[in-house]
């Protein structure tokens, strides 16, 4: 039997191989490592596959956040709100810009911001809205756009693991996650369902102004070479990334698709097992199982973990502390049990592998153990 890994991008590149190592080999021929064909190419097909009117490659999923918040044109102090049941990259970059974080709870079903919680937390300084589409499943737009409109905010999606996702509204309009709000931001870390082989991230858009915004801040704040119009950074999608990228956007639907399909053949082995929740499904949204989660209930997950790894099984606890109990972010407002929901889940959920290529004889033996763990 193979290894079995969370992510196992050896056993995916090997059934594109040729292809990649072809496109490899022309950015290192063409020799136009930044800003070449292929990262036009990409940003093209990008956008066809999303319906989005802009992509903006950029470096990776942290600086597209970051280049998301500086073009939305903030000031120092307004209030940005997201969940704090999240990878901190959401929360880092608006600490870092100076804006103020405000944490909210999410849903102790889909894991996504509660809409309700959100509304709660709105202030005269409040100016955005961040949601991040959590493992895979897109939080409850349809509730967030509304309450942005109502209150003239703005609405940042951080689609990092829900790439190709899609989410239907009551009136049947259906739309890719990441292209709801004003701006989405994702990344193309490797073990991301569409990563690339080494850093790499995209902003989308609908808005020819903070499309220009963006371009321009991610380039220095400079249109034309050398006159700066806005401070900027330094963050580009190099070629030899977008050439791989371009080849693995074909295969993403199908990648997402093998996702599924390991989700539901997990599902199906612990539907009767009372000590661990199985993900749920919400109607609204597709899943694309960025992590397969589940919820576990009177067992130690970290027992579990160190029996399925004496078994070879990796297994994973996204995310074990929230943000607002990370010392970094230390906050005379979040003391323990300001979040009960986020809290239980911090305690209680763990992952398992989950990606493309899982063989019958892998996950026999990760459900095996999980099952002989808990018997
Ligand atoms: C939800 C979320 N936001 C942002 C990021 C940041 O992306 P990157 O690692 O490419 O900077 C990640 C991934 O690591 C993520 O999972």
């Amino acid at each position: 039997m193979k290894p079995i890994q969370m992510v196992d991008l050896k056993s995916q590149y090997e059934k594109i191989q040729t292809e990649i190592d072809q496109a490899v080999l022309n950015v290192i021929r063409s020799t136009a490592f930044i800003n070449g064909p292929e990262v036009k190419g990409f940003q093209e097909d990008l956008e066809k596959y999303l319906d989005a009117k802009h992509v903006i490659p950029c470096a990776n999923g942290t600086d597209a956040l970051q280049i998301a918040m500086m073009a939305l044109g903030l000031k120092p102090g307004d209030e940005v709100i997201t969940a704090s049941f999240t990878y901190i990259a959401t929360a880092e970059v608006i600490a870092l810009l100076q804006l103020k974080p405000v944490l909210v709870e999410v849903n102790p079903r889909t894991f996504n911001i509660d809409p309700a919680a959100i509304r709660a937390a709105i202030t005269p300084k409040t100016k955005a809205i961040v949601p991040v589409h959590l493992f895979g499943q897109c939080a409850d737009m349809e509730s967030i756009l509304a309450i942005a409109k109502e209150h003239n905010l703005f609405v940042v999606e951080d689609t990092a693991q829900a790439i190709g996702a899609t989410y239907t509204f009551t009136d049947g309009t259906t739309k890719r996650a990441g292209t709801m709000g004003h701006i989405g931001a994702t990344s193309f870390f490797p073990s991301k369902n569409l990563g690339c082989y080494g850093d790499g991230g995209a902003l989308f858009t609908n808005d020819d102004e903070l499309a220009k915004a963006m371009r321009m801040i991610a380039n220095h704040g400079q249109t034309v070479r050398y006159y700066h119009d806005s401070i900027g950074v330094n963050s580009r999608l190099d070629s030899m990334q977008a050439a791989i990228l371009r080849i693995k956007l074909r295969q993403l639907d199908a990648y997402n698709a093998a996702r599924n399909a390991l989700a539901a053949a997990y599902d199906e082995a612990f539907k009767d097992l009372k000590q661990l929740t199985t993900p749920y499904g919400d109607p609204k949204s597709t899943h694309v199982f960025h992590q397969y989660t589940l919820v576990s209930e009177g067992i130690d997950r970290f027992a579990m973990q160190e029996f399925l790894a004496t078994k070879n099984v990796p297994s994973m606890v996204y995310y074990p502390v929230p943000v607002h109990l990370q010392k970094a972010y230390t906050d005379p407002r979040y003391q323990p049990g300001a979040f009960p929901v986020t809290e239980f889940l911090c305690e209680r959920v763990i992952s398992l592998p989950m990606h493309t290529e899982m063989e019958a004889d892998q996950f026999e033996l990760i459900v095996s153990s999980v099952k002989e763990f808990l018997k």
